[in-house]
């Protein structure tokens, strides 16, 4: 409908029927059950609170969505349909790996042209706005929600991956194609203090906004329809109830024109927090906020239209939020049909079909991080192959789809088993389990939710001694052991933060049993986080990060395994050689100690008992071939408001296959009004070469890519020196100085 239509729609709504624009209830609430004992019951809604309610949370299946619009259009006064907006967060049946793995393919352009396939692949099914893409900048392994930024420990790369995610999902939004993308968790929850879940974020403004803020404007340049606040403290004030972050900066600053919406009970919360006395009180900081959605609590429900009677909140404040609920809906032209695409024989059609397999199995391919490789690595598959024993918990288990693929269509994922049979015939090696993910302790820390998934699971009735044995005796038999390890699946994700970032220790002793044998050993890893590699590498010839790989994890790490393809995954967070040293980012600021030629010895910026760095710097990863920068050039020494300079470089592959690359830039600024980071990516161009094949790469150095935060907490550049990097990771560089006037 026209903007005067909806306009005219909206003044004949009831103050009551606008606050239910502004409330999310979850799908057990309109499923017509007992409001006395269901899921309405919990947080206290009404039937009436039901019957107005402007969208539904989680739920999906084309069937399901039109079915539930209809009761809920039939009961509805003016009928203004609901939007269904759920988690489809790096796939919805046809799964990515992991937002961490993701980010490792340094390939923004291939992940929107993929969540441009998930898009249509979730509408089909229902879905008309998606709570993705996850943004936050990560530095502290310890948290378990780094498994879900794509930009890892990166302010620029955060901000690419930002948009082309939003790009992709919204791609031909308002012509009826793609689903609405809920840019969250806004802001800096993923600096929570110690990376303890849902906890204190504190630090200084320019910092918020030179490192943190950037990947969520970039959603929102990128036209992302939604913002979701976060569970986090902003300066000492929740996210959800600040004024500041929401309608000053997001609103004001970056002219945000969309919904805002709650994280899960984020409002109630608030209450929590302190800084609301009770519902009634939260419900107004977060609407004086210009937080228009209350996810799943009643607090808007129960409290908004009184505290607009008694005249402590503007019917305007109620207005502008319900107005931009229904011009979301308007623009997914639900008013013409309030199913948006929700269609189940479409849904079949294009659910998990050829073109979806063949692109998540070519990311998963490029998001595989090679960390290791004394030259075991490809495994001949051919006649010369050698007699291969397949070893650990993730050696057959559809698990490495990853946890927050709720949706997954596990029937299409191919276990490592599966992928090595095609590969090699069912008999053509070895595979065991040889200990479970966790033992019994492992379990224990992880609550009742673990034992809530495991439901219905087929339980090992197998000892840990006779899971061993099996291994054992398989990989005696074996010239090269391939050992499947890793993180319990909700070791990461939310609530998932830990204190020791090593694996399992039950599996590092099947490792260790392996390597005693004398055997060549292949450690594959699933996990979420950066991990402390230190007792897993002397014991390992090769070791391959992958992440949750997805639905074609398996086949991808086959292909990586057997040399179909060269990897060329390159990390995003830098891996520690201690838990205890995080946070831990190659981007850190200068101190006035930091080890170098003028500072030796005891008194710098460190440990006593390990290093300032990672093992694995950002950037890093090995290929099957190796590869060289030389002469590195600039094209003028000097940058000016309107003449940029050329950073060039020749990137040749001096191996014998060929392979990709990540040229990435990093400037430096010497000298500024504010302490400056040591190195700050602000370039990266991924090249795929030939054995032997030269090319030169280059970026532009303009006098936009030198601006940051300065002392007076203005935006912008200040002349002086500077030095441009360029490395095929963030601790191999080659230096050339320039100066801006
Ligand atoms: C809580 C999570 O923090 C958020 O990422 C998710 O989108 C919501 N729950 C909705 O499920």
């Amino acid at each position: 409908m026209t903007s005067d239509e909806l306009r005219a729609l909206m003044s004949q709504m009831t103050l009551e029927e606008k606050v239910g624009q502004l409330v999310q209830l979850d799908g057990g609430c309109f499923g017509g059950g007992d409001l006395a004992t269901g899921p309405a019951a919990k947080i206290g809604v009404t039937q009436d609170d039901i019957d107005r309610a402007g969208s539904v949370l989680n739920v999906l299946g084309a069937d399901q969505v039109r079915e539930m619009q209809d009761r809920y259009l039939s009961r509805s006064r003016l009928r203004v349909p609901l939007l269904f907006m759920a988690d489809v967060i790096y796939g919805y049946q046809t799964c990515y790996p992991s937002p961490i793995g993701i980010g490792c393919t340094w390939d923004p352009d291939a992940i929107r042209a993929g969540y441009t396939l998930v898009a249509e692949e979730a509408a089909a099914d229902g879905c008309m706005v998606t709570f993705s893409p996850a943004v936050d900048l990560v530095r502290d392994a310890r948290w378990g929600r780094v498994v879900e930024m794509p930009g890892g420990e990166d302010p620029y790369l955060g901000a690419r991956f930002a948009a082309a995610m939003v790009e992709g999902f919204q791609d031909g939004l308002g012509e009826g194609r793609g689903v609405a993308s809920c840019v969250k968790h806004f802001a800096g929850y993923g600096a929570v203090e110690g990376g303890r879940e849902y906890n204190t974020v504190d630090m200084s403004e320019r910092r918020f906004r030179q490192d943190y803020l950037p990947p969520y404007k970039a959603a929102v340049d990128a036209g992302a329809r939604m913002v979701m606040t976060s569970f986090n403290t902003v300066d000492e004030v929740p996210a959800t109830a600040n004024k500041w972050l929401m309608d000053d900066v997001l609103r004001g600053e970056w002219g945000f024109e969309g919904s805002i919406i709650t994280d899960y009970a984020a409002i109630l919360e608030l209450i929590n927090h302190g800084v609301a006395a009770d519902e009634r009180q939260a419900a107004k900081l977060a609407i004086d906020a210009t937080v228009d959605i209350d996810m799943k609590t009643n607090c808007y429900a129960a409290n908004l239209a009184d505290l607009v009677r008694a005249g402590e909140v503007s019917e305007a404040a109620v207005d502008a939020a319900c107005w931009r609920v229904l011009t979301l809906k308007n623009e997914l032209g639900l008013f013409e049909n309030p199913y948006y695409q929700a269609d189940a024989l479409r849904a079949a059609e294009i659910t998990c079909n050829e073109e979806r397999l063949a692109s998540v199995r070519a990311v998963a391919d490029n998001a595989l991080v090679l960390l290791k490789n004394d030259g075991v690595l490809p495994l001949d598959s051919g006649e010369d192959a050698p007699r291969i024993a397949l070893i650990g918990p993730y050696a057959d288990s559809k698990d490495i789809v990853g946890m927050w693929a709720i949706h997954a269509n596990r029937a299409y994922s191919h276990t490592v088993r599966e992928a090595f049979s095609e590969e090699l015939g069912e008999d053509g090696f070895g595979c065991a389990k040889g200990c479970p993910v966790l033992d019994e302790a492992g379990m224990a820390t992880l609550g009742e939710f673990a034992a809530y998934l495991a439901k219905g699971a087929p339980v090992d009735p197998r000892t840990p001694e006779e899971l061993e044995a099996e291994a054992l005796a398989m990989a005696a038999e074996a010239d090269v052991v391939v050992l499947c390890l890793g993180e319990h699946q909700l070791q990461s994700g939310e609530a998932g933060a830990r204190t020791d970032l090593t694996l399992p220790h039950q599996q590092v002793e099947l490792l260790r049993r392996v390597h005693e044998l004398g055997k060549r050993t292949v450690v594959v890893l699933f996990n979420g986080r950066p991990l402390v590699l230190e007792d897993v590498l002397p014991l390992a010839d090769a070791v391959v990060e992958a992440w949750w790989p997805g639905t074609a994890g398996g086949n991808a790490i086959a292909d990586v395994l057997f040399g179909r393809v060269n990897p060329s995954g390159r990390l995003t967070m830098t891996f520690p050689v201690s838990s205890a040293q995080a946070p831990l980012y190659y981007g850190q600021f200068a101190t006035g100690r930091l080890a170098g030629k003028n500072h030796t010895g005891r008194f710098v910026t460190g440990y006593l008992d390990a290093p300032i760095d990672g093992r694995f710097p950002f950037g890093y990863g090995l290929s099957y071939h190796t590869a060289e920068l030389t002469d590195f050039a600039l094209s003028g020494d000097v940058v000016t408001a309107d003449a940029p300079i050329e950073a060039s470089v020749t990137l040749t592959n001096t191996g014998d296959v060929a392979g990709s690359e990540v040229v990435q830039l990093y400037l430096r600024d010497l000298v500024g009004s504010v302490v400056r980071p040591v190195k700050e990516l602000k370039g990266f161009c991924k090249v795929a070469l030939e054995a032997g094949e030269s090319r030169r790469v280059s970026f532009t150095i303009d006098e936009e890519l030198l601006r940051f935060w300065r002392r007076d907490m203005t935006f912008g550049s200040e002349p002086g020196d500077f030095v441009a990097m360029v490395g095929l990771n963030s601790r191999d560089v080659l230096e050339l100085p320039f100066s801006l006037r």
